[in-house]
């Protein structure tokens, strides 16, 4: 029987991974959720839905579904996730899936009371299954990773993709210390921090939004290998041993095989690689390095339009604008109220 999953949101984010669920054989794209009348007609001839709906209300009252994949703006991902596991339904959330660990706390508590999975589309750690496996039997002693922007970013921290490929790789954080360049008072530039890990492992990571151009690398020694990923969003790379390169990393295409996980995680009933209590540690553990660091976290921007973001085209922060002024590119959804993407 075909896993039935609906999409809410499909805008940059939902329409990749509703490519990759569409290439599955065991589901059925059943239905599609987006407040842009545009952009669903666009996914619904694309996907051939005809199920379309506003809201994810609308959606989970009407079609009988499986999952749902939540890849909606950052902000309505807490209430959107809560509303549909209320509806009994197993949710893929993108990242961050949560601003605050307690918001983080309710989602995967709702998730446990409604007996269905939660998984944050935290794409690195899936890209990194082969250095996982590596490791598996011994951690890694030394892990450095750095996630690097062309702009400074608003809780840039939160948003990247820096905190769960070393969560997945070395576990829990014992001890943290960390220091944070603020760009301005609402945007940090830097961030650098060492984490003694619980394994034994240490780590270091950058998270920098000043830079000329995009690069997230990591750096894992241990176990008598030497691992060097030059794309934490493909995996690629190569594995030294005494001093040889013993095995080429290809790029994988990181947000099909977590895709197929989620749905493999239904099917047989297991817990995602980043479930939702995964994912209370993981939103713990980015806290952690930002209160080392003295970061704090601006109000959310209530009744105000726009919110954070930086273009692909790596040149411009952007607030309340429907289209990046250098490259056209569209963010519909980044534009609109921070109370009209909450509604469910
Ligand atoms: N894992 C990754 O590599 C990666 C990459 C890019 C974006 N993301 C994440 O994906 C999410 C979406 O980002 P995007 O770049 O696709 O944004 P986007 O603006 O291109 O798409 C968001 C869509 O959601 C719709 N929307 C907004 N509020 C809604 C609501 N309440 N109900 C229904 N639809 C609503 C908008 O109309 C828009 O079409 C973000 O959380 C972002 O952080 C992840």
């Amino acid at each position: 029987m075909k896993i039935r999953v609906g999409v809410a949101g499909v805008g940059h984010r939902g329409l990749g991974l509703a490519r990759s669920l569409a290439k599955l054989e065991d589901v059925e794209l059943a239905a599609l959720a987006d407040l842009s009348p545009e952009r669903l007609e666009a996914a619904a001839q694309e996907f051939n839905v005809d199920r379309t709906f506003s809201l994810i209300s609308e959606m989970l009252e009407s079609v009988k579904l499986d999952a749902i994949l939540i890849l909606t703006p950052d902000l309505a991902h807490h209430p959107q996730t809560l509303h549909s596991f209320e509806a009994g339904v197993h949710v893929l959330v993108e990242k961050p899936p949560a601003y605050t660990v307690a918001e983080m706390e309710e989602m995967a508590a709702a998730a446990e009371k409604a007996g269905k999975h939660l998984m944050v589309a935290w794409n690195r750690t899936y890209a990194l299954l082969r250095v996982k496996a590596l490791f598996a039997d011994e951690p890694p002693e030394v892990v450095l990773a750095n996630y690097v922007r062309p702009e400074p970013a608003y809780l840039g921290l939160i948003r990247n993709h820096i905190v769960d490929p070393l969560y997945f790789l070395c576990g829990e954080p014992a001890e943290v210390a960390a220091q944070c360049d603020m760009f301005s008072d609402q945007r940090e530039g830097h961030t650098l921090a060492n984490i003694r890990f619980q394994s034994g492992a240490v780590g270091s990571m950058i998270s920098s939004f000043g830079s000329g151009g995009h690069s997230e690398q990591l750096t894992a020694y241990g176990n008598g290998y030497s691992v060097f990923i030059d794309s934490t969003s493909r995996g690629s790379g190569k594995i030294m041993r005494a001093r040889q390169v013993v095995e080429s990393l290809d790029p994988v295409d990181s947000s099909a095989v977590q895709i197929r996980h989620f749905i493999d995680c239904i099917k047989e009933d297991k817990e995602p690689l980043t479930s939702g209590r995964k994912a209370v540690r993981i939103v713990r553990f980015t806290r952690d390095i930002m209160d080392a660091a003295g970061m704090g976290i601006p109000p959310l921007p209530e009744g105000e339009p726009g919110w954070l973001l930086w273009c692909m085209c790596g040149d411009k922060v952007m607030s309340n604008v429907e289209r990046c002024p250098r490259c056209g590119q569209e963010w519909a959804g980044w534009s609109l109220p921070v109370e009209t993407i909450r509604r469910t």
